[in-house]
């Protein structure tokens, strides 16, 4: 008789690219006879794969390791591995600190995990936080379990050269590398194959992609048209951009590229010259205003987002009103802001801090603004007609819920199933979310 299935459970924190890496090993751990499960208490293996943006990041993982003392005392059999970008960063010092740690695995070699988890049935630990020659990628099971519903991650860029002063990603994600051009369409057709109808493509800075193709090598706009070929694939977005890699291609596909749905995160951190050029960003706050003119002019209704940190080194007031002013000229849709916090081994750490105080009034400004802005253009769908694709059942009865072109989410009385891409009048906007009826 075959064993029974083991069971797995992965706590994911940070951005979209450890969702799509915790799927990759739940499928690279399936083949060693692990399922995944929805709690703790019911798993042999407990995996945290871990971010390092924020502050105290590893802190946190030391607290919530701590958590499972208990479940670990009453199964001496649990395995509990520490994954993602913390366990880069730390590495051996998560088994020295914390004894209930089995495995550490960084994200660049992940594809070792079913060899790591072997070695801890011996009762050794594993650790593994090599940057590899080969692409992890390459080395993973190549078909994607079913995925649960009609929109998917799919990665095609990983890691970052760009070294923002304040940023740990360059370090815990490495060199920026990018996949094939076939490994990326032939993954987009299985995933299509399975019923997804909207591929979002990642990368920390993912419109630099250049994938090799032959001899030669690929920008993501040449991508996207060719995913775009796909048929059954209805949408196609991509996340996070970085100012300086928006080329002209790239520009163009947003006009002319019908299934490129109408939503850009471009990053701008600040709006002051001075403090853009301490971060490194290489770009100015005129040349970003620019670009989005560009893209406004191929595409008028694309939905901007981006990132804003406040309190960088040396930030005055003058600098932060010019980031205000920026955001008032550009208008986003939808933006992320955060106070700057120092990341030890980043040049801006070493560098003196705001006031925490003026960080925080700062923060509260921008975030009222921005809040501002979201909801004016969120209002601005009302009357407009937009296409919905349907994901799961609203929380009224009766009621759709799907993502609409500019990403907004959308509220429908209807009996659409999941999956169905429908055309939809925008008839209310409500806090959070639109609401409308199928045109
Ligand atoms: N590759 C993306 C960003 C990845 S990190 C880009 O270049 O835009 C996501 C966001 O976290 C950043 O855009 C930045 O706004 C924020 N961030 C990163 N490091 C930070 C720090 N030390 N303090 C505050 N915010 C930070
Ligand atoms: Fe970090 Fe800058 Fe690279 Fe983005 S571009 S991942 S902010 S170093
Ligand atoms: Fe966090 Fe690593 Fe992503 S630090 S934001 S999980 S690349």
């Amino acid at each position: 008789m075959p064993d029974a299935p083991k069971k797995l459970f992965i706590k994911t924190y940070g951005c979209q690219m450890n969702v799509y890496d915790s799927e990759r090993m739940a499928e690279a751990l399936g083949g060693n006879g692990y399922e995944q499960v929805g709690t703790p208490e019911e798993a042999d293996m407990i995996l945290l794969n871990t971010c390092h943006i924020r502050e105290k990041a590893a802190e946190k993982v030391y607290s919530e390791l701590g958590r499972y003392k208990g479940l670990k005392a009453a199964n001496p059999d649990l395995k509990i591995g520490v994954a993602g970008c913390v366990a880069q960063a730390e590495g051996a010092e998560i088994l020295r600190r914390q004894p209930l740690v089995d495995l550490v695995v960084g994200p660049q070699s992940y594809h070792r995990l079913p060899e790591m988890e072997a070695k801890l049935r011996d009762g050794g630990t594993a650790l593994d936080t090599d940057f590899p020659e080969e692409l992890k990628f390459d080395h993973l099971p190549g078909a994607r379990k079913a995925t649960r519903g009609p929109t998917a991650f799919l990665t095609v860029q990983e890691g970052c050269d760009k070294f923002c002063a304040f940023c740990v990603v360059p370090y815990t994600r490495g060199a920026e590398v990018s996949r094939p051009v076939s490994r990326v369409i032939a993954e987009a057709e299985a995933l299509v194959a399975q019923g997804v109808r909207e591929i979002t493509l990642l990368g920390q800075n993912v419109n630099a992609y250049h994938g090799p193709d032959g001899s030669g090598t690929w920008g993501l706009a040449r991508l996207i048209r060719r995913l775009a070929e796909i048929s059954g694939l209805d949408r196609i977005r991509f996340t996070t951009s970085h100012p300086r890699d928006m080329d002209d291609d790239l520009i163009a596909a947003h006009g002319d590229c019908e299934k490129l749905m109408p939503y850009l995160h471009l990053p701008v951190q600040s709006g002051s010259d001075r403090i853009l050029k301490r971060m490194n960003r290489g770009h100015t706050a005129e040349a970003y205003i620019r670009l989005v003119e560009r893209i406004r002019a191929v595409r008028p209704d694309i939905l901007m987002s981006g990132d804003f940190i406040v309190g960088f080194p040396e930030e005055t007031e003058a600098d932060f009103q010019a980031t205000m002013d920026l955001v008032a000229e550009v208008g986003y849709g939808q933006c992320y802001s955060f106070k700057y916090s120092a990341r030890p081994g980043t040049p801006a750490a070493e560098r003196p801090l705001v006031d925490p105080a003026e960080a925080n009034d700062r923060l509260h400004r921008l975030q009222a603004l921005l809040a501002r802005q979201q909801q004016q253009a969120q209002d601005a769908m009302v009357g407009k007609e937009v296409g919905v694709l349907f994901e799961k059942p609203g929380r009224l009865p009766g009621q759709m819920v799907g993502k609409s072109d500019h990403l907004h989410a959308v509220h429908v009385t209807c009996d659409a199933a999941p999956g169905v891409l429908a055309r939809v009048k925008i008839t209310e906007s409500g806090p959070n979310s639109l609401g409308g009826m199928l045109v």
